[in-house]
Parts: C-alpha cells; structure tokens; sequence
C-alpha cells in the first residue's frame, strides 16, 4: 500500500513538474545526517588508478540465524592492497548507516596506519545500505533481516568464514584490525566482544554503546558547546524558541514566521504534532553543525564554501545585536543551513517527511539511509535526540515527550505494531552487547567531548587492554578523517596513540 502511494504522489507531482518536493529529506534524523554518520574523508582527489573500484562477495547469507533459510546475497566490498607487504595486518574498516565510500581506500587516518604497518586495506558495505541489497526493497518484509546482529555475521563470514575473502588475497594467516566510527564503531567494538576469534583489535571511534531511547544527553553536550561558544548564544536561542511559541497562537504572527523561516507549507495552528516537528526541524541546525564542529570532512550536499561554518558561526549569529531580535537571529541561522544546503525553503511538515519515509523501493530518496536507519532505531537502538533534557539546553521544552514523539514516529512509518517497540528493542541491545558493561579486551575508544555521541561512549577502564582515549574539544570521528597541520595537539596524540596500540595487537 505504501508503495501505491508513493507512486501515486510521484505521478501527481511529476505532472506538477516539482518532483524534488516529494524528495525532501531532513539534512539530519535521529543523529544521522544525510550521507550517514561518517561521511568520506579529505581531500577529494582523483582515484589512485590501481585502486580497484568495486568486488563483490558473494557467499553471505541471508539469515544467518535459521538454517533452513539458505538464500545468499552479494555484499559490497573495496580493497587496496598498494600498501601492503607480505606478513602485514588486514585493517578492516566496517561502512554502517550510509553507502560505504571508496574514498576511504585513499584518505583519512587509518591511511597512515597502514603505511607503518604495511597493511592491506578493506571496506566493507553495511547490508541494506547503498549497493549491498539483499533484497529487493525496503519493506518491511525485507527489513526483518536488517540488524546489527546480521551485520555481525556478515562481518565474520566474511573474514573469517569458510567461504573468507582471505584465500582470494592469500591473507590467510594475517592479523585483523577492525575500524568504524559512529554505528559502525559500535559493531566494530561489538564484533570484537563476539567474534573474538576473528579479530585482533579494534579502533571504534565516536561509538555509542549503550541503547537508548530517550538520548536527551546529545542536545545538552550541542548546548555545553554553545556556551563555550559564547556566553549568550544559549540564552539567545532560548529567548527565540519562546517568542516562536508565544507567535504560534497569533494567525498574523503565524504570516510572519511563514517568511521569516522561508517555510515551504504554512502552519497548521490545530495540528498538535506540528510545533514538535518545527522545534524539532531547527534545532537540526544547530545538531548538525555541533556534531562535525571543525572536523575534517563535507557533510554531504554541502557546497564547499561552507565547509567553515562552525558553532561559533551560528553563536556570533545568536549573539549579533544588529540582527534584530532573537526569533530574527535563530530565522538567520536558519536561511544560513538553508543556503548552504542549497535548500529553496524550510522543509519541517511531520506528515511529508512521514510519507517519504514511508517509500520502499530502492530508488526512493530515503534509501540513501535514512528509512533504513530510522528502522534500526525504532527496533534495536533509540538514540532519539529529544528535548527532555530542559534546562540542559535551549532549544524548547515542547519536545520533552520526546520518548513519544518518538514512539509516534516510528508508528506512523512502520505501523500500529511500532509503536513504542524502541524501549524493549534497546533493553534487548544492552543485554545483548552488554551496554556499558560490554566485555572485551584489546580495542581503542577515541572519542571527542563536543561530540553528542560522547555521552554513549565507553568507559569502563577496567579491562585488559581497552583503552577510551577522550579528545578533548573534538567532534565526531574526528580522529578517523585525514590530519592537517591545523590539528590540535591532542588529536594528533590520540593518533599516535591508536597507531601504537595496533603495533601492539599486530605483534
Ligand atoms: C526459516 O527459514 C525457512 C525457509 O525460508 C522459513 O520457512 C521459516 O519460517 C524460517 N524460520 C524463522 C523462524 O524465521
Ligand atoms: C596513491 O598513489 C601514490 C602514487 O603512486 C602513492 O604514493 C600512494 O601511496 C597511493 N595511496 C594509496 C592509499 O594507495
Ligand atoms: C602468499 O603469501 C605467502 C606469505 O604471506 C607467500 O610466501 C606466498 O608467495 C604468497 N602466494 C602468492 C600466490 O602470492
Ligand atoms: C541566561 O538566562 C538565565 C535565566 O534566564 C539567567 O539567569 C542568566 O543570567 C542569563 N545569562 C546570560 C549570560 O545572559
Ligand atoms: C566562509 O567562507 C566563505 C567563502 O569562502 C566566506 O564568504 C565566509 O565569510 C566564511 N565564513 C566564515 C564564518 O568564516
Ligand atoms: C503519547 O501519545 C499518545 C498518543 O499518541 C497519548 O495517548 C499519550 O498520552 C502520550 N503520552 C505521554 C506521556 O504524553
Ligand atoms: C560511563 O558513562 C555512563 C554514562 O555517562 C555512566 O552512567 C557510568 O557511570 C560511567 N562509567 C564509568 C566507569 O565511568
């Protein structure tokens, strides 16, 4: 039915010759951006032409967890074995909610690595994302083989499975250095504490391990860095957010706010749902901004001349008397996100983004990630940036349900039988995994304290071998992406630091 009326939207639309409407997709959900959590590294440069472009394995099952069921599926895979010597290790880098990026074979930090230690070089594409398709849509049918469960004996089937990449490139007795960031390090952590047997260490940057639902921590650690930012950037928003609420019951006030926002749909005054998606919709900007604040990498569909923007950027916007009141500075930053994004207006409407999310094929817009992610959410992780954390941060008190909010989200998607599941699926997570009492020994957990992610980061010291390193001032997955000269100090040293542990693991 879902896919009815999707196309019947896209005919209606094409005939309107306004198909990107329908195509609207939030610049951020649920702490993913568009592109995923670890877009590709710097520079962007032409591909060393004895990088291989795509391979494709193609042995992995389906459900790795009914015997009867023994459909296979090819994953998506990338090597560069340039930098290999015989007798080097197999760095592994794991893709999680996004296509996985080939650029990787050529740039970021872990190129360093392999040059110290002769490694050869692996990514590997999530399933159900970008080009490894199991099968042949996203409905829900075919994501109940979509978790991070399966994603884990994708991993170990592949390297080290009776049918392993590792005869394919004589790698057969070489150590295994396994990498992520984001999602991605969290299986890769995850894979360590279950497939010890496969992997000889870990580097899980910026990872969360602890299942959430209600993840109000990410919106006070994007405020703590608003206030080291400037002191009156909180106060500032906090000041617009309750001027957009007293305007709300005003139709005049409304008119304005429809211009000032450069909103696409005019509010609706009697939908109980629309001030949460409002709310929710502008403080994306400031989520998005906060969590790559000064990393070394482009968010995706972002116009390299904004590749500056900051927090302190959106802060002296807050704090820029000039501008008018604060409603007016917080509508700045806004036309700012908007600009740089090459948006023509707000998109913020529950119900559009509910229809789009709702579209299964494979050539929907939301299958870059974003329905497939919200799935994952909804069933095993929560991680839903809501607003109950009041006091901690500015940007409204009017999503503290956020727990529901969120509930309704994934009910609305995925239907009646979502509703609230987020609170069982992540229980089941954490005992799973083991939360932040996960047991494992031999892995790295950089992470960065302006990082909303930082707040579900491991730190348990206790066991052997395992090793939080916290970046002080750095955002997400800082550490994975190429060093410049520009770097603070303590980022180069958690990088020498990973480079030694992995020495260590190798020997
Ligand atoms: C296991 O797979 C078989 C064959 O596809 C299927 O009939 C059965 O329902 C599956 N069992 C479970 C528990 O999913
Ligand atoms: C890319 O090619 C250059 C020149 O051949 C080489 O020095 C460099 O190590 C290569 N980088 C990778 C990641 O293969
Ligand atoms: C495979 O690797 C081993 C040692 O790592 C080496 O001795 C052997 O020559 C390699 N074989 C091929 C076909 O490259
Ligand atoms: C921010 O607002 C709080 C409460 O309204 C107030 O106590 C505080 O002094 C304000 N801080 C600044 C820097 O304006
Ligand atoms: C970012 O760069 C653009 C053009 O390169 C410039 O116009 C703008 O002022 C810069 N913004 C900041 C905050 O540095
Ligand atoms: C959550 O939403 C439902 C309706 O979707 C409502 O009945 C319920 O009262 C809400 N719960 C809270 C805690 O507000
Ligand atoms: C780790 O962080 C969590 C969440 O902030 C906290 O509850 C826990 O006490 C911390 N554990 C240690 C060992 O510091």
């Amino acid at each position: 039915m879902a896919t009815a009326q999707c196309f019947v939207i896209f005919i209606l639309l094409n005939f309107l010759f306004l198909p990107e409407i329908h195509c609207w997709i939030p610049i951020m959900l649920r702490g993913r951006p568009t592109g995923g959590m670890v877009g590709p590294p710097q520079p962007k440069g032409p591909a060393n032409s004895s990088v291989p472009v795509e391979l494709w394995f193609d042995f992995q099952l389906l459900d790795h967890f009914n015997a009867t069921d023994q459909r296979r599926w090819s994953q998506r895979y990338f090597v560069n074995g340039n930098l290999y010597q015989s007798g080097g290790p197999i760095f592994l880098m794991l893709s999680g909610e996004a296509e996985a990026d080939p650029a990787w074979l050529q740039y970021g930090a872990w190129i360093e690595y392999a040059k110290t230690h002769n490694a050869f070089l692996i990514l590997l594409e999530h399933r159900f994302y970008g080009k490894s398709r199991p099968l042949g849509d996203l409905s829900l049918d075919s994501m109940q083989f979509l978790n991070s469960r399966q994603a884990l004996a994708d991993t170990a089937g592949f390297i080290g499975g009776m049918f392993s990449i590792r005869n394919k490139f004589n790698l057969t007795d070489n150590k295994v250095i396994v990498f992520g960031g984001g999602y991605a390090g969290s299986l890769a952590a995850w894979f360590r504490s279950k497939y010890p047997q496969f992997v000889d260490g870990v580097v899980a940057s910026s990872a969360p391990v602890f299942a959430e639902v209600d993840f109000k921590e990410y919106l006070g650690v994007v405020s703590e860095v608003m206030g080291r930012s400037s002191p009156t950037c909180n106060n500032r928003t906090a000041e617009a957010i309750q001027m957009i609420f007293e305007w709300w019951g005003q139709p005049d006030k409304r008119t304005k706010m429809f211009t000032m926002y450069q909103l696409c749909d005019h509010i609706n005054h009697d939908s109980i749902i629309e001030p949460y998606a409002f709310y929710n919709s502008l403080a994306y900007n400031f989520e998005i901004i906060g969590q790559y604040n000064n990393v070394n990498r482009v968010l995706e569909g972002l116009t390299d001349t904004y590749n500056n923007v900051t927090v302190d950027t959106l802060c002296n916007i807050m704090s820029d008397e000039s501008r008018g009141p604060s409603i007016q500075r917080y509508a700045d930053v806004n036309a700012l996100l908007l600009k740089m994004f090459s948006k023509k207006c707000h998109d913020y409407k529950y119900d559009k983004l509910i229809a789009d999310l709702k579209c299964t094929k494979w050539t929907d817009a939301v299958a870059e990630g974003v329905r497939q992610w919200l799935f994952q959410s909804c069933t095993e992780f929560g991680w839903y940036p809501s607003a109950d954390w009041y006091g901690h941060q500015p940007f409204g008190d009017i999503f503290t349900m956020g727990f529901n909010y969120s509930c309704d989200q994934c009910a609305s998607v995925f239907g009646r039988d979502y509703f609230c599941i987020a609170e069982t699926g992540a229980q089941e997570t954490n005992l799973y995994y083991g939360g932040f009492n996960m047991q494992l020994t031999r892995a790295a957990f950089p992470t960065g304290t302006n990082d909303p992610w930082h707040a579900l980061a491991f730190n348990n010291t206790k066991l052997e071998d395992v090793v939080p390193i916290v970046i002080q001032g750095s955002a997400h997955c800082a550490d994975m992406y190429t060093p410049t000269p520009q770097d603070p100090p303590q980022l180069t040293s958690a990088r020498e630091k990973i480079n030694s542990l992995i020495g260590r693991w190798i020997s």
